[in-house]
């Protein structure tokens, strides 16, 4: 179906059952994963077909504008990404087609990806003071994306779609190489214990994937309130011999122009630093 131009009503009627179904099943099934599962009990990256899991299983049920958001807008907002391991959406939510963005959002404009977008205010925000842009927030916590779908409808935003899944089986799989004009990834789970940090999703092999994605100067905006993390993060990204820093080191939030985020807020509540990183991508050397 045509996303941008198909009928919600009709559409409404065939999956709002299936899709309350499914996001109530979703949260059940999570919250067993997080009860039983022990924390070194994790599907490893030969089992997840050569990508590493990034994100932990969320408690969280879907407040009732979130749930009717998502019955009954997501054939018009929403994407299910195609993922041969969708452990975490167990029972299996059945992925969509094809990804294809122009049917998605109804028009061709530079497409901007954030990666893990939480419960989408920032998306939201950043997209409605970007109307040229068609913003995509991605997520595996599906009542964050009933959230964004609400932010976007309340503010009549047609440049926001969503993603549920493993963003990295939709970037490595069905996004086109120099395709992205901005990849956003604010406030990535930490990992803090040493054990778990090859979960992280800023590493070099994430990077390097992000980067070929992008278009030649397109931006990948990274942010955390976790020092130890904005280490590595600007370790990894001077390291990627494809990108360019914007800045000298950290950029300086003012020049950033990022709203504020729900995990952003609780790292200043607890007095944790803020640091973003805005890397460009270059193009191939001349002559080489
Ligand atoms: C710590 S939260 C930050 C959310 C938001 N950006 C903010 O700042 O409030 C990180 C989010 O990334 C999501 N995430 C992590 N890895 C992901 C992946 N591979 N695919 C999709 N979402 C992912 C998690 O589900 C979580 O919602």
């Amino acid at each position: 179906m045509d996303k941008a131009h198909g009928d919600p009503v009709e559409t409404h009627a065939i999956t709002a059952d299936a899709e309350a179904d499914a996001i109530a099943q979703l949260e059940t099934a999570e919250h067993a994963a997080e009860r039983h599962i022990p924390e070194h009990h994790t599907p490893e990256r030969h089992a997840r077909h050569g990508l590493i899991r990034t994100f932990h299983p969320r408690r969280g049920r879907a407040s009732t504008t979130q749930a009717d958001a998502l019955t009954r807008l997501w054939p018009l907002y929403g994407y299910t990404i195609p993922d041969p391991h969708h452990d975490y959406h167990t029972p299996a939510v059945a992925p969509d087609a094809a990804f294809d963005r122009r049917a998605l959002f109804g028009r061709d404009a530079p497409l901007v990806l954030e990666i893990g977008c939480g419960m989408g205010e920032a998306t939201a925000e950043m997209a409605a003071a970007d109307p040229g842009r068609d913003y995509l927030g991605a997520d595996v916590h599906t009542p964050g994306l009933g959230n964004l779908i609400a932010l976007a409808e309340a503010r009549g935003l047609g440049n926001v779609r969503v993603a549920r899944g493993d963003v990295l089986f939709l970037l490595r799989d069905s996004i086109a190489p120099g395709s992205l004009a901005a990849v956003h990834v604010f406030f990535p789970d930490p990992w803090p214990k040493a054990k778990h940090r090859k979960r992280r999703i800023i590493q070099p092999d994430t990077v390097a994937l992000i980067r070929d994605r992008l278009a030649v100067g397109g931006v990948l905006h990274c942010a955390t309130d976790w020092a130890e993390y904005a280490e590595q993060m600007l370790e990894v990204l001077q390291a990627d011999p494809g990108l360019r820093n914007r800045f000298d080191g950290y950029a300086p939030r003012e020049a950033v122009g990022r709203p504020l985020t729900g995990y952003e807020r609780r790292g200043l509540r607890d007095g944790r630093p803020i640091a973003d990183f805005v890397f460009e991508k270059i193009g191939p050397a001349i002559g080489s």
